[in-house]
C-alpha cells in the first residue's frame, strides 16, 4: 500500500499519493474527510512512458515563445489550459496539501485506540499575540493537541519516502533521515478533540523561552504568572484558537499596553506535557508590526520547484535566505521598542515545530501563525492567509503594519495589496522578493494587479535582501529607487520575459500558455 511512488505520478501531485495512500474507504467516519481528488489525466504534448516522461525540451519552448506566443498558446492552451489543479497556479506547495488527519491516520496505520492511549497527550502550542484591551492584555491562545502513534520505523520510511521525489530516504545523509522521519512522526498524529487546555504562563526571563538572538525589544514584565484554562474544549481536529483577557495579578502585574512602548514577553506551558512551550507577545497599541511569511523570504524553501522544495521542507536543514537575517536584525535593533514581529505561513500547523524552531534561532522572536487544521483542503489554502490577516489587522486598529513574502505565493499577491487598499493608514511597506528574478527554477506566474493605484512608494519588488538597506521604514520610506520595479499590474511571467524583465502577458489564450508550461516544467523533474 504504501509502495514508492514512481516518479512521474508524483509530478502531478505529490499529495494525492499521500492522500490516496492513506485513504479509508469510509470518509464519514473522519472527522475531517480528506477529499482524495483523483489525478487529472491530460493529454499531449507530455507522455509518460514507463518511469520517463518525454517531454518539450525546456530550451525550445522559449524559443517557441519569442517566435510567436500566440500560436502556442492556442493548441497547448486548448490541451491543458483549465485541467491543472488550483496550487500549480495558485503557489500554494502541493505536498502540504490534504494531509490525513485524525482516524484516517489510525485506520491507514492499523493502530487502534487502545494502542493510541499509551501515547502521551501533546500541545502543539503556536507563540501568541495579544492585544491591550480596557479588560486588560487579551492573548490569542492557539494550537493544536494530538498524540503521536507508535509507528514502526519501516512504516515511517514507507511513509517518508511518498514525499520525496527522485530519491530515497535511504540514500539521504543520516541527519536528513532522521529530519525526515520527525517531520513524517509529526505528520501521522492523532488529534485530540474535545480536550480541555489549561496553561501556565509566567515572564519570560530572557530574549527566548524560544531562544532568539536578535532581539525584538520585548521585555520581561515584572510579574504576570498565572494559570488559564482556555473557555471552549478543543475542536474536532484537536486545534484551539481564543482570545482570552488574562489577569494582573501579583508580583508587579504587567505593564499596561498604553503605558509602556515595549513589547513583553511571557511564557506559556501547556499542563500535562513539556512539548507545549511558547512564548507569548503582549504587543503596545501603537507601532509597527512586521508580517512575514517564511518560505523562499527567511528560508531557502523554492516551493516553486518540486523537487527541491520537498527536499528542503522535509530532510535538508533549514537554512536562512541569503543575509536577510541582518536585515530582520536591524530593523529589530534599530526600529523603536515598540516595533514587533509576526511571522505568518500557511504550512499547515503539524509541520510547524521546525518552522518556529529556525525563526527563533535566526530571526527576531515574535508571534506566529499557521494554518490550522481546519483549513484543510486547497480553497481553505487559498483563504487561510487572508483569514489571518484580517485577525491581525483587527485586533491592532491603530498599529502599522510592514507586510514581507515574495511572489511565488499567489495568496500573498492578492492580500497584501488588498489589506493596503482597505487600510491605507495602516500599511506602511509591502516589500516582495520577486522569487523569479534571482532563481531559474522559478517559473511561477504572479500577478501585481492588486497594486494598481496603491501609492508606488509604499511597495517595492526587490532581488537581494541587500536592497532593503537602509531604508527609513518608520518614516515610510519603503522604496529603495535603485531597485527597478517593472510592475505591470497584470500577470507577469518570467517565463515569457525571461527572468527579471517583467513582462506583461494578458489575455486567457496566453494564461493557458503559463500553465501550459508550468505543467511541464513540473512533469520535467
Ligand atoms: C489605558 O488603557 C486603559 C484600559 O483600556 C484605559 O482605562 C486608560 O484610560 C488608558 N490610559 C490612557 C492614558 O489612555
Ligand atoms: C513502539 O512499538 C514497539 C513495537 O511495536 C515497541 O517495542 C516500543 O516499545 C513502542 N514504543 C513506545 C514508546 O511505546
Ligand atoms: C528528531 O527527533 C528526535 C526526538 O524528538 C530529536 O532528538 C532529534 O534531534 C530530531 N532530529 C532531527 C534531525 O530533527
Ligand atoms: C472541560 O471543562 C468543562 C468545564 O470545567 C467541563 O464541563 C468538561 O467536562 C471538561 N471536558 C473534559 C473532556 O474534561
Ligand atoms: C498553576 O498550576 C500549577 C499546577 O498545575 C501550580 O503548581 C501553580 O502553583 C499554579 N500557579 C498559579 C500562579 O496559580
Ligand atoms: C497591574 O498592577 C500593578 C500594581 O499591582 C500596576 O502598577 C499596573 O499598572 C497594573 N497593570 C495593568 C495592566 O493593569
Ligand atoms: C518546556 O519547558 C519546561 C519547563 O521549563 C522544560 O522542562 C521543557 O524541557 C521545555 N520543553 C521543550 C521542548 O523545550
Ligand atoms: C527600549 O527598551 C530598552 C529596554 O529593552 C530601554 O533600555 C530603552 O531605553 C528603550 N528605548 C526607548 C526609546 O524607549
Ligand atoms: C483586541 O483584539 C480583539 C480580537 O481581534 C478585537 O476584537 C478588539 O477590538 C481588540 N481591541 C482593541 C482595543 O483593539
Ligand atoms: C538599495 O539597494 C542597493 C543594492 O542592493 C544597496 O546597495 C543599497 O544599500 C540599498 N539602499 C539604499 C537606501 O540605496
Ligand atoms: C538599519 O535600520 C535603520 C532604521 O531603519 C536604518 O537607518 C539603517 O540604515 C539600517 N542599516 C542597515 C545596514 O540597513
Ligand atoms: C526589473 O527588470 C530588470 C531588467 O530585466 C531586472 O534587472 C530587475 O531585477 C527587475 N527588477 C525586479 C525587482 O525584479
Amino acid at each position: 500500500m504504501f509502495t514508492k511512488a514512481p516518479q512521474h505520478a508524483l509530478l502531478l501531485a505529490v499529495a494525492f499519493q499521500a492522500a490516496n495512500a492513506v485513504a479509508i474507504p469510509d470518509p464519514t467516519a473522519a472527522p475531517a474527510p480528506v477529499e482524495a481528488r483523483a489525478p487529472i489525466t491530460t493529454p499531449a504534448p507530455i507522455y509518460f512512458e514507463g518511469g520517463r516522461s518525454y517531454i518539450i525540451d525546456k530550451r525550445n519552448i522559449l524559443d517557441d515563445i519569442k517566435s510567436g506566443v500566440d500560436g502556442i498558446a492556442k493548441s497547448w492552451g486548448s490541451v491543458l489550459g483549465t485541467d491543472l489543479p488550483n496550487y500549480f497556479t495558485e503557489g500554494i506547495p502541493n505536498w502540504f496539501q490534504d494531509l490525513p488527519t485524525g482516524s484516517q491516520v489510525l485506520s491507514s496505520l492499523g493502530i487502534g485506540d487502545d494502542d493510541l492511549k499509551a501515547s502521551p497527550t501533546e500541545v502543539l502550542n503556536v507563540p501568541p499575540y495579544a492585544n491591550w484591551t480596557d479588560r486588560g492584555w487579551n492573548v490569542r491562545f492557539h494550537g493544536n493537541v494530538y498524540k503521536m502513534p507508535n509507528i514502526s520505523q519501516e512504516k515511517i520510511d514507507d511513509l517518508a519516502n511518498v514525499f520525496l521525489i527522485g530519491v530515497d530516504l535511504k540514500d539521504l545523509p543520516q541527519s536528513q533521515q532522521d529530519q525526515a522521519r520527525n517531520l513524517t512522526k509529526e505528520i501521522f498524529i492523532v488529534q485530540q478533540s474535545d480536550r480541555n487546555v489549561t496553561l501556565h504562563l509566567e515572564p519570560s526571563p530572557s530574549q527566548g523561552g524560544d531562544g532568539e538572538p536578535g532581539g525584538s525589544n520585548a521585555i520581561t514584565p515584572p510579574g504576570g504568572s498565572q494559570n488559564v484554562t482556555l473557555p471552549y474544549e478543543t475542536t474536532p481536529e484537536g486545534d484551539f484558537d481564543v482570545f482570552m483577557p488574562i489577569r494582573n495579578v501579583s508580583g508587579g502585574g504587567l505593564l499596561a499596553g498604553n503605558q509602556t512602548n515595549n513589547v513583553q514577553r511571557l511564557n506559556v506551558y501547556a499542563d500535562g506535557t513539556l512539548t507545549g512551550n511558547a512564548t507569548a507577545y503582549l504587543v503596545p497599541t501603537e507601532g509597527i508590526t512586521f508580517i512575514s511569511d517564511i518560505d523562499d523570504i527567511l528560508r531557502v524553501t523554492k516551493i516553486y520547484d518540486p523537487k527541491e522544495g520537498l527536499l528542503n521542507s522535509f530532510a535538508r536543514p533549514f537554512t536562512q535566505w541569503m543575509n536577510m537575517p541582518e536585515i530582520y536584525a536591524n530593523w529589530s535593533q534599530s526600529l523603536p521598542n515598540s516595533t514587533h514581529f509576526h511571522y505568518l505561513t500557511t504550512t499547515p500547523e503539524q509541520v510547524t515545530r521546525n518552522y518556529m524552531d529556525f525563526i527563533f534561532k535566526t530571526y527576531p522572536g515574535g508571534s506566529f501563525d499557521t494554518r490550522p487544521l481546519n483549513f484543510s483542503d486547497v480553497s481553505a489554502t487559498l483563504s487561510i492567509r487572508k483569514y489571518l490577516l484580517d485577525k491581525v489587522f483587527a485586533t491592532f486598529p491603530k498599529r502599522k503594519f510592514v507586510l514581507v513574502a515574495d511572489t511565488s505565493n499567489s495568496d500573498v499577491m492578492k492580500a497584501y495589496p488588498q489589506l493596503a487598499h482597505d487600510h491605507p493608514d495602516q500599511v506602511q511597506c509591502i516589500f516582495l522578493r520577486n522569487t523569479s528574478s534571482t532563481d531559474d527554477s522559478d517559473w511561477f506566474p504572479y500577478d501585481t494587479s492588486g497594486f494598481e493605484g496603491l501609492n508606488n512608494k509604499s511597495y517595492m519588488f526587490f532581488n537581494v535582501p541587500d536592497d532593503l538597506r537602509g531604508l527609513d521604514i518608520a518614516n515610510g520610506q519603503c522604496l529603495n529607487t535603485t531597485i527597478q520595479q517593472n510592475v505591470t499590474f497584470a500577470r507577469q511571467d518570467e517565463v515569457l520575459g525571461i527572468h527579471g524583465a517583467g513582462t506583461s502577458v494578458t489575455g486567457s489564450a496566453t494564461m493557458s500558455l503559463v500553465v501550459a508550461l508550468f505543467a511541464i516544467v513540473f512533469m520535467a523533474l
